[in-house]
Parts: structure tokens; sequence; C-alpha cells
């Protein structure tokens, strides 16, 4: 390798649209519908807990499996959600780690083999295929299909093959804001037992679900706690993304090897906010913050879905997540990535395309995805922009 030069195994991973669209955003002062992260104040609670811990100088290295006392809390609060699924033991299947992004990649690591292959679900969160890839992996894209997202069986089985070595499930799903049914993950279930394939289950948007919609692990379906490496993060349900605490819930001998991965990609993560996580859920559990964090998102998802209808670009229905997708074709665009740009530039609306969320951008719907984890005044600070920037160059 000449220096300078990437290794092969990141050969094709560049700079994602997610950057590119925010310099545009912070560069045209843009209103930022694009990025996933709330832009409203952290719950007092959850704030309180952290500086405590901080004040209390917990501040060295926590034990590279997690803070015992988080552990334990995790491990709670799962019998708590899911009394009829197997219990998780604190000490042997639970790893924190630097959120949801290094689990996933611990985990893909931990299980990959070069060549093995690895099914996909398209649109898949953008992190997905650099991991394979840095384990020398190769991704099967399987589509899901709009209005409703749904996969088809056949094709799904079609993609099972001897080098199949994981499939990596999201759940409610970034970008479409699919909740799989209980129904899909027992296909899924039945295909990958009979293969014996492991599941990667991306569950950071696991408490925002809406109308009725359940959220529904696949680690609880029989069989499947086995075979399931389940990620979690504190950042979405708790509106702090940048304390960057995850946790992946797995059998022990898989734990063990994501453990051996973690202690040397991160060994730890921060201290106070594992003990604040720890303060944070049985007090979520008992104060009602579930039910009004789903009650809080449901109204700015609606107050968007208007504003966004307002502006002729009405939104695909959604079970979970906190993103709208709008096809971007009834005004006259062919082409989302355009459309974003058009936007963030002519408009000062960021959102991000969604062909970069699949292996084959051509093969893409041309949708664009807006995030409504927004104050009021954010989302409605769109709505004459979106309004005035529907003239928009590139077209
Ligand atoms: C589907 C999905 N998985 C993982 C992550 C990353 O989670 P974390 O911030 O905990 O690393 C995100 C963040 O946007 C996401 O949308």
């Amino acid at each position: 390798m000449k220096r300078g030069s990437a290794s092969d195994r990141i050969a094709g991973i560049g700079t994602s649209i997610f950057t590119e669209i925010t310099a545009l955003a912070v560069h045209h002062e843009a209103v930022n519908l694009g990025q996933g992260f709330p832009d409203f104040p952290a719950p007092d609670f959850v704030k309180q807990a952290a500086a405590r811990h901080i004040r209390d100088d917990r501040n060295q290295y926590a034990a590279s499996a997690g803070v015992p006392r988080l552990r334990r809390a995790l491990a709670d609060d799962w019998r708590r959600e899911h009394p009829d699924a197997p219990a998780v033991d604190a000490d042997a299947e639970i790893t924190v780690g630097s959120g949801a992004t290094e689990l996933l990649h611990d985990a893909i690591m931990a299980t990959v083999n070069p060549g093995d292959e690895v099914i996909v679900f398209e649109p898949a969160y953008d992190a997905y295929t650099p991991d394979v890839a840095m384990a020398a992996g190769v991704v099967r894209p399987l589509p899901l299909a709009p209005p409703d997202w749904r996969f088809d069986r056949d094709r799904l089985a079609a993609a099972f093959g001897p080098r199949t070595r994981a499939l990596i499930l999201n759940t409610p799903h970034n970008p479409t804001g699919k909740v799989f049914t209980r129904a899909e993950l027992e296909v899924i279930a039945e295909l990958c037992i009979r293969h014996d394939v492991i599941v990667i289950s991306d569950e950071v948007y696991s408490e925002i679900v809406f109308d009725g919609a359940a959220h529904v692990p696949i680690a609880t379906l029989p069989g499947m706690a086995e075979r399931t490496i389940t990620i979690r993060s504190m950042g979405k349900t708790f509106s702090v993304t940048g304390w960057k605490v995850g946790w992946a819930i797995a059998p022990a001998p898989l734990t063990a090897t994501i453990r051996a991965v973690h202690q040397f990609v991160t060994f730890t993560n921060s201290s106070p906010f594992q003990e604040a996580l720890a303060d944070v859920l049985p007090a979520a559990a008992a104060n009602g913050y579930y039910t009004q964090l789903r009650a809080d998102y449901a109204r700015r998802r609606d107050l968007l879905s208007q504003v966004l209808r307002d502006a002729g670009l009405a939104p695909l229905p959604i079970g979970g997540a906190y993103f709208l997708l709008t096809d971007v074709a009834p005004l006259g665009f062919t082409d989302d990535v355009a459309f974003c740009r058009g936007l963030v530039t002519g408009a000062g609306v960021a959102a991000i395309p969604t062909s970069v969320f699949y292996q084959d951008p051509g093969s893409a719907p041309r949708l664009a995805r807006f995030c409504f984890a927004k104050r009021d005044a954010t989302i409605l600070a769109a709505a004459p922009r979106l309004a005035r920037g529907l003239v928009l160059p590139g077209r």
C-alpha cells in the first residue's frame, strides 16, 4: 500500500451525504431537518442524573463490559418490558459501548469472516455496509417496497445461501419509519433458524412508535434469543445523542466475542453517563416518561406532516422512529440528491436523499427524508421556506 492511499477494506467508504448536507445547511443557515437528532433540551431528570455522577467523581474508566449497576438495570428493564421472554444475564449477556454505532461495528467484526454474506434490508442505515466491508464481508441487499415497505418472502428466502452468516434488521426502521410486524419477524426468524444465521437487530428507536404499533424485539421470538444480538441506545430515547451510550444484548458466547472486539475499539465509554442511565431507566419506567415521549413525537410528526403537505410534499405513513419521507416526483424532480441539494441551497431547508441508503442508488425510489425530532418553532420555520423553495434550481 502506498502512503496516503486507503486500505482495500475501506476503499469506497467516502464522505457521507450527511456530512455534505450538514455543511451546506451551516453555510446556507438552513433549517436543519436533515440529521436525526433532537434540537430540544433533554429531560431534567436525565440531565440531573449525569450531573450528580460527575459531582460524585465517577470520572475514571468504567469496567470494559459496562458499569455493573447499569447492566443490572438494563437486564431489569428487559424483564419489565418482556416478562414472557427469556431473562437476560447482566454479567454474561450485556455489553455497553459508545452508542449503537460502536456496537454494530463490534458485532459485525465479531461474527463476520472475510467472504461471509450479510443480508441487509434496503433502504439501510448508512453504517451497515461500511461495517460489513471493514469485516471483509459481502452485503446481500434485500429491498423493502414502498409505500408500506414490505419484503418479498420468496426473495428473502432466496437470499440465504451457504455463505450467509448474519442478517441485519432495523425496527423501527430508519429511514422509512416501518415497524416490522410480528408476522414478518416470524418469517425472518424461521429462515434464520433454518439456515443457522444470526440476527443483528438495531432497535435504537424501540421506544418511538405510533398509533398502536408495537415494537417486537426479534430476540423475544421462540428460538431467537440464542442467535440474536439486540442493539439499543439511550441517544434517541432520552434525547441525548451526544452522550453515546449504547448496549448489545446477546447470548453469552456471542457476548464474549463482542466484548473481545469492544475492548480494543474503545475499551470502555463514559462512566458518569453510564451511571446516569442506571438511574434513568427505573425512573423513566415509573414516571410515565415513555408515554409522554410517544405523545410528544406523535404531535411533532403531525406538525411536520402538515407543513410538508402544505408544500405539496405529502409524506408516506409511518409506524415509528422520527422521520417522514416524501416523494420528490410530484415537484418535477427525478433525482432526490439534486432535490435535497437544491432545497438546502435554494430554500434553506435541509433534508436527506434516501437513494444514499441503497447499494445501487439507481434502484431506489426518489424520496427525501425529513426529521421531526425538532422544536415546534424549528418545524414551523421550515414552512415559509418550503413554500418559497418550490421553485428550485437544478430541476
Ligand atoms: C438506525 C440507527 N442505528 C444506529 C444509530 C446510531 O446510534 P448511536 O447514536 O447510539 O450510535 C442511528 C442514529 O441515527 C440510527 O438511526
